[in-house]
């Protein structure tokens, strides 16, 4: 069978962004192949033309009337072990939380049927909230890690998968030697990458600076580089975290500087809020054309501070949007962009400035192409550019459990909005990865 051959045809209202971040609402069509690839996008009119040259089945035609497709979500920062007490344990914040539900909940996955029981949630409940793309963080456990993977490939998601490295400032029952950690990571790439799976990849994942030696770090920024594979971290977080890391590297200018000396800021990295980072630090990201996962119900939940996040664009800076699952305690990519919108709003109430609010049309941007951008994934997904592959989700505006109603005036846009503000996935009926339903 070719690879091209067209599959299906979906016609109707098409919702997504250009790669420029324009908003753009398509009354087309839409052909997807049988490698579940994204084969032509027209204006409605073409249908006829499409039909003699494909010679189309009216089967093939999925008329979607009043629904309409958006591309799936890009969760650009979630960690999976933590879907197990998400929505508890927000009354502290990050150190103390790390410490007293963190930690103890992460050091439970030695246990290969929690890992299961938990790792198959959190695909489901995400992929049913139409995220299609995840970038997870799992725990320092390799077997539970290697589960993780088997999962994502089986359930159909398109992810990056870290096992975590930690090895200094860690309690006892959750710490690794260094060594150890570095051989594992290793053996878990490989793990990962023999599966040849084109929808998963390993990420290579410190913790973060507090928990990594630099032996750990200048082994992780190795691995890296020797397989060719992205990393993720968390970086500025919170203002204890960033006294901390300068107590620990004081030679050191800054919280980024400590990782880019360890070869682990360049264009495949995201680390996640960075709300604390300086105007020089920005800078280096710039440089490295490091990207940034914002995570605004983590950093409201855990009290940690409001991103600034127009000063990242402004400075050219990569961005993506993540859930940050537990800290934040919604594994909902549209609870991010909400979040996201209010967070921008505290910033402008601050700064004065109205050209720091976010509108609903960037915010749905940061949460599809600009999160598939900042994972270097642009090329496959994030919007519904010819070629890439189809990751979409069939949103209904009009199921009878929705948390609102469509009025015979609703336009499309106003339907979208009220979709993305008010809806939930009640109103996502299906989700396909790579032209593969999942949902
Ligand atoms: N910093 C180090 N570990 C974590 C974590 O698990 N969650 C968050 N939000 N920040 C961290
Ligand atoms: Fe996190």
């Amino acid at each position: 069978m070719s690879t091209n051959q067209l599959q299906k045809i979906y016609k109707g209202t098409i919702i997504d962004s250009s790669k420029n971040g324009t908003f753009r609402l398509l009354k087309g069509i839409l052909g997807i192949s049988t490698e579940g690839k994204i084969l032509f996008r027209e204006k409605e009119e073409e249908l006829g033309n499409i039909t003699a040259k494909y010679n189309v089945q009216k089967e093939q035609i999925d008329d979607l009337e009043r629904n309409f497709l958006i591309p799936g979500f890009v969760d650009t920062h979630i960690h999976g072990p933590q879907y197990k007490f998400m929505g508890t344990g927000l009354d502290l914040p990050l150190l103390k939380w790390l410490e007293k539900y963190t930690f103890p909940t992460e050091s439970k996955f030695s246990n290969e049927d929690l890992a299961k029981n938990v790792y198959g949630k959190v695909i489901d409940q995400t992929l049913k909230n139409g995220t299609t793309t995840a970038c997870y963080f799992a725990t320092i456990h390799l077997t539970a890690s290697k589960i993780f993977s088997d999962l994502v490939i089986q359930k159909g998601q398109r992810a990056l998968i870290g096992k975590v490295s930690m090895d200094r400032n860690s309690p006892d029952f959750y710490v690794e030697k260094t060594q150890d950690s570095l051989d594992q990571n290793e053996e878990f790439i490989k793990y990962v990458k023999e599966k040849k799976n084109d929808l998963v990849e390993p990420i290579v994942t410190p913790r973060f600076v507090p928990t990594c030696s630099p032996q750990m770090m200048k082994g992780l920024g190795e691995l890296a580089a020797k397989y060719n594979i992205a990393i993720q971290s968390h970086i500025s977080e919170n203002v204890n975290e960033v006294e901390w890391v300068k107590s620990l590297h004081p030679d050191e200018d800054g919280y980024a500087a400590v990782y880019d000396k360890y070869g682990l800021l360049n264009n495949r990295t995201i680390m996640a809020h960075g709300i604390y980072l300086t105007d020089k630090e920005i800078e280096l990201f710039k440089q490295r054309n490091a990207a940034v996962a914002h995570c605004p119900n983590s950093n409201f939940s855990l009290s940690s501070g409001v991103l600034h996040l127009k000063k990242l664009l402004r400075n050219g800076i990569k961005v993506g949007f993540g859930t940050d699952v537990s800290g934040g305690y919604s594994p909902s990519m549209m609870d991010c962009i909400r979040q996201a919108i209010i967070a921008s709003k505290a910033t402008m109430f601050n700064t004065k400035n109205p050209d720091d609010e976010l509108s609903y049309q960037d915010a749905f941007y940061f949460a599809t192409l600009g999160g598939a951008s900042a994972l270097g994934l642009d090329s496959k997904t994030g919007n519904f550019d010819v070629g890439k592959d189809f990751d979409a989700c069939i949103v209904s505006p009009f199921v009878s459990s929705a948390n609102f109603h469509v009025f015979d005036d609703d336009d499309d846009i106003e339907i979208f909005q009220k979709f993305l503000f008010s809806g939930d996935d009640r109103n996502i009926l299906k989700v396909f990865v790579k032209g593969r339903q999942v949902i």
